[in-house]
């Protein structure tokens, strides 16, 4: 099956959706891949690189396609034809296509029964993580954005006590502390400034802190989750009281980043011009919603503007500023989506929940988009605890209060959590009470067990006991473990992996290969598939962190 990857043709754009290492997995999938020659070039990376790495280079990447992978949405060429057109019939297109603002372009795509999986789509839940191209490229313009405010910002960003002088360090205020947000924020500390942020999303708070920055509220309490991690439009009254407080931000601050992002809405207008106003010349505003309509009043989208000599900055190509790590951390999400969909046997499978959040058009079809899926159960869990606890504040948070509890009845995945885990909890509590009464009265010799003579059928029954008891309590201790969690806890279940594995040898000693012999074969071999699994993953995990 081919792949191909042609060269970006927005003007500005550096990135490429292929590097020579991803094209090395690709072939390795079984894929033959094509890229255009000089697709790399602007992220510094030559042809002879992709040559050595297995790829024909072409001048014509679209005959014969497959597979196209493409960073940007199809768009109008130099030489006036469109992309849109020469992607083969029945091909897949994998690329940023932000369906919302491009509806044209997919009716199109669909009408030539072209599959187009929009990246920017990929539903943001763990299983995806990896292929979460938005989180990568937001991770990238945050960092950037902050390189970029110190290249016009005319001071340190540390503060530093010379000889000549004292010099007092920077005052970065970041608005919206998503994925972008805890990148410059962090980038921000690295430097040395002096860090706040403010977002609408309560859960972000411990973030923020455990970033060593200080984290702006408003008295409002209202919570701005929106589901599966995503925020909501707020309430007029809680963006009047987040304007009192950038207004009198405003007055303190030297650098400001702005984040703030609601799906499929403009940008919120957050940073007024009165507040561009009230800020020291000098200072640098930098929007990173320049693209859909900016934070900032004042923003020109990839413009530099100066007003009352406050700097504002409406890049959007930060990442493109970073071509070659961009197009390294976007061409590996490409390559875990190929690989999760079958890799040389690419079939669509709609029964994925990851590839049908992201297909938005499929066999001459246009699909709308499925339901989001919620980000994990610790994150509902912490939502519908700060939000019960709002309740008891202001009445305005009844209908916010419902809306959570109808969330959590009919909610599918992880986002039912809480309804499950009580239902388990009550279930297990049952379970233990019923088993400990059959326990004692066996052991007492009353009831049903005050004719028992057999020992060995005692003995039997003590030990499913044990077993069962053991069940519930692992099924409750894993259970209610933060996903954060999950790595250590895997440590810990190969540990008691390793003793079912010894248990079982244990009962396998004997020649007799009875009921308890069986039993041992078979801990045997499900303990050795979970040692050796983890050993895997772990091994994997740990190669991620190598350079
Ligand atoms: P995200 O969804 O992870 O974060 C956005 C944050 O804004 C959320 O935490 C949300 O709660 C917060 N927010 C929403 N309304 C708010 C309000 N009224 N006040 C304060 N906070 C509010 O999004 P992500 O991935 O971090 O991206 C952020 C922005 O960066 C997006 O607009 C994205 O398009 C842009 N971006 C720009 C690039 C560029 O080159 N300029 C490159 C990549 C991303």
């Amino acid at each position: 099956m081919q792949v191909s990857i042609p060269r970006e043709v927005l003007p500005g754009e550096r990135r490429v959706a292929a590097t020579p290492e991803s094209v090395k997995k690709l072939i390795a999938m079984g894929f033959t891949v094509h890229v255009e020659r000089g697709a790399g070039a602007l992220a510094a990376l030559p042809d002879r690189l992709y040559e050595a790495a297995g790829a024909t280079m072409v001048d014509d990447p679209w005959k014969g396609a497959r597979v196209v992978l493409k960073v940007r949405p199809p768009a109008e060429r130099h030489d006036g034809t469109h992309e849109r057109e020469l992607i083969p019939e029945g091909a897949l297109l994998v690329s940023f296509l932000w369906p919302a603002r491009n509806a044209d372009l997919v009716a199109h795509l669909a009408s030539r029964h072209v599959d187009a999986l929009a990246i920017d789509m990929i539903p943001r839940i763990s299983r995806a993580q990896k292929m979460d191209a938005l989180s990568s490229m937001a991770n990238i313009a945050g960092y950037r954005a902050v390189i970029e405010a110190a290249h016009h910002f005319g001071s340190f960003f540390c503060g530093q006590m010379t000889a000549a002088g004292k010099v007092s360090p920077a005052k970065v205020l970041v608005i919206g502390a998503g994925v972008a947000g805890l990148a410059a924020l962090g980038t921000a500390k690295g430097l040395g400034a002096v860090v706040r942020a403010f977002d609408t999303r309560a859960a972000v708070r411990e973030q923020v802190q455990s970033m060593g920055a200080e984290f702006l509220e408003v008295t409002v309490a209202e919570d701005g989750e929106g589901g599966g991690g995503y925020a909501k439009e707020m309430s007029p009254a809680f963006i009047e009281a987040e304007m009192a407080l950038f207004r009198a931000q405003a007055r303190e601050v030297d650098i400001v980043i702005t984040t703030a992002l609601i799906p499929n809405r403009p940008a919120p207008k957050l940073w007024l011009r009165d507040m561009v106003e009230a800020m020291r010349p000098g200072s640098v505003v930098v929007d990173l919603a320049a693209e859909s309509g900016g934070n900032c009043e004042l923003t020109v989208p990839d413009e530099v503007v100066v007003h009352q000599g406050v700097t504002i900055l409406g890049r959007t190509d930060l990442t493109s500023r970073l071509a070659t790590t961009a197009s390294q951390l976007y061409a590996n999400n490409l390559v875990h989506l190929l690989t999760d969909m079958g890799g040389g046997a690419l079939t669509i499978r709609l029964d994925d929940e990851v590839v049908r959040g992201a297909l938005v058009a499929h066999e001459g079809r246009v699909l709308e988009p499925p339901p989001r899926v919620a980000v994990s159960k610790a994150e509902t869990k912490t939502d519908t605890k700060t939000v019960a606890k709002t309740e008891t504040k202001t009445d305005t948070k009844t209908e916010t209060v419902a809306k959570t509890e109808t969330k959590s009845a009919h909610g599918h995945g992880h986002g039912a959590a809480p309804a499950g885990g009580e239902r388990v909890s009550w279930m297990t509590w049952a379970a233990i009470g019923g088993l400990a009464a059959a326990w004692i009265a066996m052991r007492a010799g009353v009831g049903p067990f005050a004719h028992e003579a057999d020992a060995s059928l005692r003995l039997f029954a003590e030990r499913v006991t044990v077993f069962v008891l053991s069940c519930f309590v692992g099924w409750q201790v894993i259970w209610n473990v933060s996903p954060a969690l999950h790595t250590p806890l895997m440590s810990v279940t190969n540990a008691i992996s390793g003793i079912i594995l010894v248990g079982g040898m244990l009962h396998l000693r004997g020649a007799e290969l009875g009921a308890a012999g069986w039993l041992g074969v078979v801990a045997v071999l499900l303990a050795t598939i979970n040692v050796a699994g983890g050993f895997l993953v772990t091994r994997r995990m740990l190669a991620m962190f190598r350079k």
